[in-house]
């Protein structure tokens, strides 16, 4: 019986490790949803910004899905975990951020803004202490206030919120997201303006991470159709919505998490306060944290982008 138990052991042992597989084993599994702005809802689209690799600069502002550690636009530090401390180097994930693989595909530098915990405009929920108050006005306050221009021809701005102030709704009666929709076009169209003159904008929406509410449905559309009338002005603009990856991965069979290459939607650790307890094998895990992706799945979100602009 002992020696029976042992043995199984031992082969449980051994095949584990036998099936450890390599980390790019992980894939898409889902195409965007290509669409224009004169789609009736929400599409993926591209629409005239120019090729990737015309950007040598990209400027990102977001909240934990998109913090490099550095929230001001300088270089990022390396992304390595020093356990217990599961932050690779301050990010909210073991690993680079989508933002990075995005930036690397084409070698383009990264100045990077965004923060952990940061909502669109921390004034539009008085009563919350945030993580940060270095919300989307202020990083953008920040970046405009630096004076460090770049060309605008060949720098792309990425705006990826709605995550934060989503869950805000739902704790608030499901309240209205617009004022949040508004604060985004108009910060957009100040990143048009002097001194900046951006000419290339593109926002990134997961804000339900796989779940849907009636405010959520608004906020999305109604930057959709926002992004739509900034292109009318003259400037580029696309859309990028996560939810086909997001429900992909997260629905029982369309197709599922199994055909992305993970073996669990579970969360790799239950807190983002220590590596203590780690799944085995995070190279095959959805989630870091509880809702925050592991850097396989940054790299995916980067692949989704990429996807838009080569499919789309
Ligand atoms: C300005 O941005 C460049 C990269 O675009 C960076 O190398 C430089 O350090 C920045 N300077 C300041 C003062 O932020
Ligand atoms: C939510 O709605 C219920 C019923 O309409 C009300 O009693 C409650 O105060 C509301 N809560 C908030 C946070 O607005
Ligand atoms: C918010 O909306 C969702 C989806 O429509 C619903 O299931 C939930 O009950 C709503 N919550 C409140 C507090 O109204």
């Amino acid at each position: 019986m002992h020696s029976t138990v042992a043995f199984l052991l031992t082969s449980l042992t051994l095949s584990t490790t036998a099936i450890v597989l390599p980390r790019d084993d992980v894939r898409l599994a889902v195409n965007p949803a290509c669409g224009d702005y004169s789609s009736s809802s929400v599409k993926d689209v591209r629409g005239s910004l120019p090729d990737l690799k015309t950007f040598s600069t990209i400027v990102t502002f977001g909240d934990s899905y998109t913090d490099g550690g550095k929230h001001d636009g300088s270089p990022l530090g390396p992304a390595a975990i020093n356990a217990p401390n599961p932050s690779a180097g301050g990010r909210h994930t073991n690993g680079p951020v989508w933002a990075e693989y995005l930036a690397q595909a084409h070698g383009a530098t990264l100045k990077d803004y965004a923060s952990t915990g940061a909502v669109v405009d921390v004034n539009q929920w008085p009563e919350r202490s945030f993580p940060t108050s270095n919300d989307f006005l202020t990083q953008a306050n920040n970046f405009i206030s630096q004076r460090n221009l770049t060309d605008p021809d060949s720098t792309l701005y990425v705006v990826f919120f709605g995550i934060g102030d989503y869950v805000e709704s739902l704790d608030h009666n499901n309240s209205s997201l617009s004022l949040q929709t508004q604060h985004i076009l108009y910060t957009i169209n100040r990143l048009a303006s002097s001194p900046i003159f951006g000419k290339n904008f593109l926002f990134i929406d997961n804000h339900g991470r796989g779940t849907e509410t009636p405010a959520g449905l608004s906020f999305k559309s109604q930057i959709f159709k926002g992004m739509n009338s900034i292109q009318q002005l003259g400037l580029n603009t696309g859309f990028v919505d996560l939810s086909t990856m997001w429900d992909g991965v997260l629905s029982a069979s369309s197709p599922g998490f199994k055909a992305f290459g993970y073996t669990s939607v579970e969360p790799c650790l239950v807190s983002s306060e220590s590596t203590e307890g780690s799944c085995e094998d995070p190279e095959h895990a959805f989630y870091w944290f509880p809702g925050a992706p592991t850097t396989v799945t940054h790299k995916l979100i980067s692949d989704y982008v990429q996807a838009v602009w080569d499919q789309c």
